[in-house]
């Protein structure tokens, strides 16, 4: 990241923080640098910031990297792989190290091979599938630091544009059902997955990632994996009891309601993670796209009640949401709710004209984005 004349951040990947902040391809995200804006706006150095859907942990960096503490929640396996992933680097020397053992392992053990749908292997050689099988198989990415970060950084190039990734051709951004891929690979002659030498592969990527070094974040920031619903009431306990406010900016963007699936999204990436082999296959609560209008309603609420039990008096609530009538009108009521004597200021952010869906042949309109900012000045 740079800062341009105006004093705003302009995305880079001539250094760490840049090259790191890219990592991963998610759904929904924060343009990086309004994420940076925004932590430098309204927070200063040594400041909590929290972000209870953290996504990729784009806020919760931007605040990391900028000296203030962040402090993150996200219920997505795959978000809370990225988010750790650049809040917390392991050596290259060590990430390479666990890679070529893999790569070994899989060589060796080649009926690794386990029984799959027909979508993996045309999405994948038999080499590749094999060793996507032993890293899945192998890596302990929840509880070891080498293995999260080997893991976040496969996740990356599991699939993408053909040569681009490990698979055959795709979106990186999301993983298309297994039905769509296969009869769209068939009429578009993509009958044969590619070969990708895996080492010299990931190896390039991953040295390009360190190629300028590791972030320099604050110590404490971290990203927790669970439900907010459930890990906010256990943070404002702690607060009440010292009676002391933390936090000084709530930045945020909660899901929008009955729109995006963030884990059918990721369905492939997830099953990487030990999930079921297509997507919609179990869904847990908080892990669909929000299509009942009164569970939204209690996260929404869950969520502002406790946050506003750990809001300093002179901070900041940032929520960036739908425009959409229902997701913006439950927003407005329920911080109306929990906040009743703060100023609020609402912008309008109409969607950009090329959004990544456009690219992709959706051309229906989009009802946009709007901020809304709360504070007691
Ligand atoms: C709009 S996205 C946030 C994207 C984020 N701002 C970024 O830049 O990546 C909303 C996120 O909330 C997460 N989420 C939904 N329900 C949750 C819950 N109960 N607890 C924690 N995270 C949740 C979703 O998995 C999704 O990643």
């Amino acid at each position: 990241m740079k800062i341009d004349d105006n004093g705003k951040f302009k995305y880079s990947r001539s250094n760490a923080i840049g090259l790191w902040a890219a990592v991963g391809p998610y759904y929904a995200m924060f343009p990086l640098e309004f994420a940076f804006d925004i932590v430098k706006e309204y927070s200063k150095p040594g400041q909590l910031v929290l972000d209870p859907f953290a996504g990729r942990g784009s806020s919760i960096y931007a605040a990391a990297t900028q000296n203030r503490i962040g402090l993150g929640i996200e219920i997505n396996s795959l978000g809370w792989i990225y988010s750790q992933t650049k809040l917390q680097p392991a050596s290259l020397w060590n990430v390479e190290k666990r890679l070529i053992s893999l790569i070994e392992k899989s060589k060796a053990n080649v009926q690794a091979l386990m029984e799959l749908p027909e979508f993996f292997s045309m999405c994948y050689s038999e080499t590749v599938l094999n060793f996507l099988i032993t890293a899945r198989n192998e890596l302990n990415w929840k509880k070891s630091k080498v293995d999260r970060t080997l893991m976040g950084l496969l996740l990356i190039h599991l699939h993408g544009k053909l040569g681009e990734g490990l698979s055959n051709q795709m979106r990186q951004t999301k993983a298309m059902g297994p039905k769509y891929s296969i009869d769209w690979w068939q009429k578009m002659n993509y009958i044969t997955p590619p070969e990708i030498p895996i080492e010299d592969f990931l190896l390039d990527r991953i040295r390009r990632r360190y190629s300028k070094g590791k972030p320099k974040v604050t110590e404490e920031s971290i990203v927790k994996l669970g439900d907010c619903t459930q890990l906010l009431p256990k943070i404002a306990k702690l607060v009440d009891n010292n009676k002391k406010k933390p936090c000084s900016l709530l930045f945020t963007s909660p899901p929008y309601q009955g729109v995006t699936n963030y884990h059918d999204d990721q369905w492939l990436r997830l099953w990487m993670l030990g999930g079921d082999p297509k997507p919609g296959y179990r869904v847990e609560k908080y892990k669909d796209k929000f299509s009942s209008k009164e569970v939204y309603h209690g996260l929404l609420d869950s969520v502002f009640k406790y946050v506003s039990r750990i809001m300093s008096e002179d901070g900041t609530v940032y929520v960036r949401t739908s425009a959409r009538e229902f997701t913006f009108d439950t927003t407005i009521e329920i911080l109306d709710k929990y906040f009743p004597t703060w100023n609020k200021e609402i912008k309008e952010k109409p969607f950009p004209q090329k959004t990544q869906t456009h690219l992709f042949g959706d051309s229906e309109k989009k009802p946009g984005e709007k901020d809304i900012i709360l504070t007691q000045k």
